[in-house]
């Protein structure tokens, strides 16, 4: 057999360790994974922490975001797996027990959902530069979802602004975000 053949044959039977995305590229990739599961336990940890304060229906729109973070996580799992790569899983960072007000939490995420913007753009220019289209529609549908996270995090904020320290207002809004149904934030 001619050393044309071998990369086909390496991936007809599998051959561990040749993935079909570069390492750096890879690498990357396992960051972000990371990061999708660190976005999901902060999540959690603002979920718990407005149950905490009472505001049950934040608490309940935090869980559906974590959930939708942990949906994140795994379809960079499936894919990374698809390419042949070895999913090597590292620690998930502590997130903070203390955010403030309800006001304060909502900052937080969407501060938190800006620099995942940033990063997802940087990993876009990555894959462009390698001209690694697979990844790089991997990543427009992550790029796409940024959009529409900060706009609804921005929205929240607006109302939270304008109600401010009045109980009527908050327990109005702490309503309606219990009316969130989906792991998705286009409720
Ligand atoms: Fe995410
Ligand atoms: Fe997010």
């Amino acid at each position: 057999m001619t050393s044309a053949w071998k990369p086909l044959e390496c991936l007809l039977t599998q051959c561990p360790g040749k993935t079909m995305i570069s390492k750096p590229m890879e690498q990357a990739l396992l960051t972000q994974l990371n990061r999708e599961f660190s976005s999901a336990y902060i999540y959690l940890a603002m979920s718990a922490y407005c149950s905490h304060l009472e505001f049950n229906g934040a608490a309940s729109w935090f869980k559906l975001q974590y959930e939708e973070e942990h949906l994140h996580a795994t379809r960079i799992y499936n894919y990374l797996v698809e390419q042949g790569v070895h999913v090597v899983l590292g620690e998930v960072a502590c997130p903070p027990s203390d955010f403030g007000n309800l006001l304060d939490v909502f900052n937080a995420a969407l501060t938190h959902e800006q620099s995942m913007t940033s990063l997802l753009n940087d990993l876009s220019d990555h894959a462009l530069k390698e001209k690694d289209h697979a990844t790089y529609n991997l990543l427009q549908w992550f790029v796409n979802e940024q959009v529409e996270e900060e706009a609804t995090l921005g929205g929240i904020i607006s109302k939270l602004k304008l109600v401010k320290d009045d109980g009527y207002g908050l327990l109005m809004i702490d309503n309606e975000l219990g009316a969130r149904q989906t792991a998705t934030t286009a409720a």
